[in-house]
This record gives C-alpha cells, structure tokens and sequence, in this order.
C-alpha cells in the first residue's frame, strides 16, 4: 500500500478524549513519545469563541506536533473557531463527527453528523477557507441503521470534496439511543476491514484507524492497510506503549528509556505549573498507569491517590511515590512476560 503523509505525519496519534488529554497529559505523552501527533480533547466552537480561550486552548510549546479537535455544525462558527485555534499555533483543526454524547445530539454535532454528509462538507470548506492547515475529520462507519458502505462513502466523498486533508475512523457505529458514550465505545461491533476498504477506495487520501487498538503489533498490521493507528484508552492507561512508537514507527531514539526516566524528564514541566498554582494532582492524576506490571506499581498509585491530592503536594510527593516502585529491570525478574499476560 502506498502511504500517504503530508501535511502532518498521521502515521501514529493518541485520540482526542474529554477529561484525559488536557494539556498536563499532553505533555506528559510528549515526554514518551517525540513522533506521536497529540489530539486535545473536544471544545465546542461556543467555547473557543465566547470561554476562557487561554485556559480552554492555551499549551505548552514541547506539545507540538497537536491539533486541536472541535465540536460544532454551524460552518460560520467553526471557521471563526478554526481561526482562533490556528492563532493559538495548533498544528491540525480536527472536526468531531464521532461523539454520541447527549448534550452533543442536542447540539446537532458529533456522531449525529454522519447524517447529514453535506453539512460535514459545508463546515470543512468553511475551515479551509479561513486556516491554511490541514483540516481533518474524526467520524465512525456509520450510526444507528446506516449501512456502513454508502454511509462512510457519502461523508467521505462530501468531506474530501470540501478539501478535508485526512480522515480518522473509530471503526465501529455509534448508536444514538439507548448507549451511553462509554457504551458506545465497547458494545457495537469492531469492522476494520471497513476501514481498510475506505482506504483502498481512496488511495489518496490519508486514512487512520482507531478502535479497539491494544498493542504495537496490532498497530504494525493496521499500518499494512492504513496510513495512520489513533490510540485512545491504551495510551492513556498505559502511557509506556508510546515508548515503542519513536523506534518502531520512525526508526528514532525514544526520548527516554523507561517511566522512571519519562518522570524525570516531567519533572521540570511539573516544577513549572506547580508555580504557577497548578495542584500536583492535575499532573499526576494522568500518571497512574506508568509502571503498570512492576513490583511497587499499586504502592505508587496509592501514594498518588492520597499524598497527591493534597493542597501542598509537590515534586517531592512525586519522588516518593517513584520510589515505591522497583527498578529491578523486569527481564530479570522475568516480569516481560507476566506485565504482557
Ligand atoms: C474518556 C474518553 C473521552 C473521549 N472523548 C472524546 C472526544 O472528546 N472526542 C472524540 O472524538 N472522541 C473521544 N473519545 C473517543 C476516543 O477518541 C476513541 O475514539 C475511542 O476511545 C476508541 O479508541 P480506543 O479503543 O483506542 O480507546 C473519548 C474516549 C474516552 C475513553
């Protein structure tokens, strides 16, 4: 297959998740991996355009490469989004057409949207039309009856039409009654090969595939198909993943060798917000899951849980907690195995 990349690299990204990937987290992932293109998490175009831009949009210069993904229908708000956000120095406007939340379905966006293909178009024409960086789509195969080939053709068709510079596909639908958005993660059936097949049709078009995506040898066989994986829960529950990515998928040093080294290089990033007034916690609270598999792992998330969530916690909070943990290399104890069982 050929792969296509230009304007960002999609070959690998961490998925756009509400309450997850906010900038304390970002950065944390930008201390594992250097190659992985970081999503923010939604923001409605009403925010960007009338909140609190700084807290809502404002990142910290190592993020980059990050995009920022948002939720909105109405082509005239979007662009005017699109522009602040293209003004704050995001790398990539994506648009959220794959979030089946309530309050979204009211607000005519998110998974909704695969019904309406010609309004998916007008709004990233009208994104194109007012930033000059890649305009990209997060979608699903289809909701609810859709028949999954006409709909994902239909929005692909509308969207690459409009000049949307690739596409990201949650390989599953979503169903808009009786799920909740967790639910709606887990229970309607997985179909890459769908996905495949939108890529085959569209060789031109960059495609990344999301869902379901556990492991670094599931994302090298995606990447037979597709030009890009998208990890979501993983890389956030077990940010050690992303330590692969540099190495394996752009045959580059990983920036540091393991968790232990990835806290020390957050650490001067911590020490900053810390003085700024952020509460440790804010921080730590997305690193629960470094040093999954080894002896110590549950002590330090516990340190975290109690000591971290103190007003006064602070960097040193932090090193005691790393120093529950073992640094036993694991292949000695032969924990390789057991940490991947
Ligand atoms: C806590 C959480 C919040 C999420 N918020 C968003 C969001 O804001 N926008 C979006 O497009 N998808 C959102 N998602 C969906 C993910 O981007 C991704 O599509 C989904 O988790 C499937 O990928 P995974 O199996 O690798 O986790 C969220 C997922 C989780 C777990």
């Amino acid at each position: 297959m050929k792969q296509v990349t230009f304007g960002n690299d999609w070959r690998f990204s961490i998925a756009p998740m509400m309450d997850w990937t906010d900038r304390f987290c970002r950065s944390l992932h930008r201390v594992l991996s250097r190659r992985a293109l970081l999503y923010t998490e939604m923001v409605t175009t009403g925010a960007v355009i009338h909140g609190p831009r700084e807290r809502l949009l404002g990142f910290d210069e190592a993020e980059h490469p990050v995009a920022v993904q948002l939720g909105g229908s109405d082509p005239k708000e979007l662009a005017q989004a699109a522009r602040i956000c293209a003004d704050f120095g995001y790398d990539e406007i994506n648009l959220n057409v794959g979030c089946p939340s309530d309050r979204v379905q009211n607000g005519r966006f998110g998974a909704c949207l695969m019904q309406e293909p010609g309004l998916v178009g007008d709004c990233v024409a009208a994104m194109k039309a007012a930033v000059s960086l890649p305009v990209t789509v997060k979608c699903r195969i289809g909701v609810d009856d859709q028949d999954t080939e006409e709909a994902l053709n239909r929005l692909t068709d509308s969207v690459v039409a409009a000049g949307c510079d690739a596409l990201t596909v949650h390989a599953r639908k979503a169903w808009l009654q009786g799920l909740s958005p967790k639910e709606n993660r887990d229970i309607p059936p997985l179909d890459y090969p769908r996905v495949y097949r939108l890529k085959q049709a569209r060789p031109d078009l960059p495609v990344a595939i999301n869902g379901g995506i556990k492991t670094m040898a599931e994302v090298h066989e995606h990447l037979r198909h597709v030009d890009g994986v998208m990890l979501g829960r993983v890389a956030y529950q077990e940010p050690e993943i992303l330590l692969c990515v540099d190495r394996e998928l752009f045959g580059e040093e990983p920036p540091v060798a393991d968790a232990f080294e990835a806290i020390e290089a957050y650490e001067p990033y911590v020490a900053v917000r810390l003085a700024e007034g952020v509460r440790l916690h804010a921080m730590t609270r997305h690193m629960l899951g470094l040093f999954t598999g080894r002896p110590g792992a549950r002590a330090y998330r516990r340190h975290l849980a109690t000591e971290g969530v103190k007003p006064n916690a602070d960097l040193q909070t932090l090193r005691d907690a790393v120093a529950l943990v073992s640094r036993e290399p694991l292949e000695s104890a032969g924990m390789v195995l057991a940490a991947a069982g």
